[in-house]
């Protein structure tokens, strides 16, 4: 079998390639559309050695793009929010990005304007969200036409309720419009800033996320449990983000458990923080910061040393929004700064697939109504429950 030949990926001159070394590879010379099983298979190790996988000059049907994303979890077959519906509910805040293809309903057309009679839609209104829309604040009107922008929402694609997290993303940009780099800030008094490609998405290896932090914030995270919202899309309609787009303000504006939709006590999702990579081993800190809504954490073993800088030593159950949204917050703010971040300068014909359970990404940017962008994107619901770490993990780590 002959096998596939990869380069490293451009990396923004912002990243710091010492993060980058395993991160990242532009697979040449595939059709994805027609890939063989044993492509394929190659595609799947690559994808979880690698994070995320670029191939140029794609074409590849609705249907392709299916298969290309089921390969990594055969059984699975419902998109990851579930089919035909997007977080539940109307009230959901993914409700107005997502648009489904009819005869492929596991895949989702996101973009930005109006397009017609795209595989059987007859019309299509896309919107790229815009971080005024979800943020607490906004970069000011000025700034905003001098260029300026903000990571919009980090997340892992998962509905964290009910359904498992998908493995991989697949993302496929048919229709890109060329515009000028902009300023991304994260406006958060660091001073934090990076020059982004006009509509990026950008990326962060959770497993990066885990290796930056401190000794005690590694055995904090090998020890943490992250306990979900009930619909959490639903739960967060009218909660207001951070500036760097990391999770959301305490402002008491999450809604009342009991003014959901029905739910049960049984479909709560709890995950380790850290997800094990089935093909490094690698821990990945792999949180969705939004959705957060109680934390587990378990004691330190009785062999792990016992320090004045020790975190949460004992264990704790913690509730109180303000404190989980801390916490975490904590464990993830360094794994996005600017030299870790991979922006995805888009063109046309570029196929992305993303390790969803080992890398965090954010939409970035804004359009006008004028500029078309049309990408086709699919996960979908695991099977199983991300893995957390191994005994000898805590044993390590704690
Ligand atoms: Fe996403």
């Amino acid at each position: 079998m002959a096998t596939l030949s990869v380069q490293a990926l451009p990396l923004p001159p912002s990243a710091n390639p010492a993060f980058f070394s395993s991160f990242g590879r532009e697979v040449k010379d595939v059709d994805l559309d027609v890939a063989s099983d044993d492509q394929l298979e190659q595609i799947q190790k690559l994808l979880y050695e690698h994070s995320c996988l670029l191939f140029k000059n794609q074409k590849v049907s609705p249907e392709s793009q299916y298969k290309l994303t089921k390969i990594f979890d055969p059984e699975s077959d419902r998109y990851g929010h579930g089919n035909n519906k997007t977080g539940g509910e109307k009230k959901s805040i993914l409700h107005p990005d997502l648009k489904t293809i009819p005869r492929q309903p596991q895949v989702q057309v996101i973009g930005n304007g109006t397009v017609y009679d795209h595989e059987g839609l007859p019309e299509a209104r896309l919107k790229h969200p815009h971080h005024k829309t979800f943020h607490k604040t906004a970069v000011s009107p000025e700034d905003e036409e001098a260029g300026v922008t903000r990571f919009y929402r980090w997340h892992i694609d998962a509905a964290l309720y009910d359904l498992s997290p998908p493995k991989v993303t697949t993302l496929y940009a048919l229709q890109v419009p060329k515009g000028e780099q902009q300023t991304l800030r994260y406006d958060d008094g660091t001073g934090d800033e990076l020059k982004v490609p006009l509509g990026t998405t950008a990326f962060v290896s959770g497993h990066n996320m885990f290796e930056v932090l401190s000794e005690e914030e590694k055995s904090l995270a090998v020890r943490l449990g992250v306990e979900y919202a009930p619909h959490p899309y639903v739960w967060m309609s009218s909660a207001h983000a951070l500036p760097t787009g990391l999770g959301l303000e305490s402002e008491g504006l999450e809604l009342d458990l009991n003014d959901l939709p029905p739910w049960s006590q049984d479909k709560i999702k709890i995950f380790p923080a850290l997800w094990k990579n089935p093909v490094t081993s690698n821990l990945h800190l792999q949180i969705h910061p939004s959705a957060i809504r109680a934390l587990h954490i378990a004691p330190l073993p009785s062999t792990a040393k016992r320090t004045p800088e020790s975190l949460f030593p004992d264990g704790a159950t913690i509730t109180s929004l303000p404190e989980v949204r801390s916490v975490v917050y904590r464990l993830q703010r360094q794994g996005i700064r600017p030299e870790l971040v991979y922006t995805q300068d888009w063109e046309d014909g570029d196929m992305v697939l993303f390790h969803n359970r080992g890398v965090l990404h954010s939409v970035v940017g804004a359009f006008t109504e004028d500029q078309v962008r049309v990408f086709h994107q699919c996960n979908l619901a695991g099977t199983s429950d991300p893995e957390g770490p191994s005994e000898e993990d805590i044993k390590k780590w704690a």
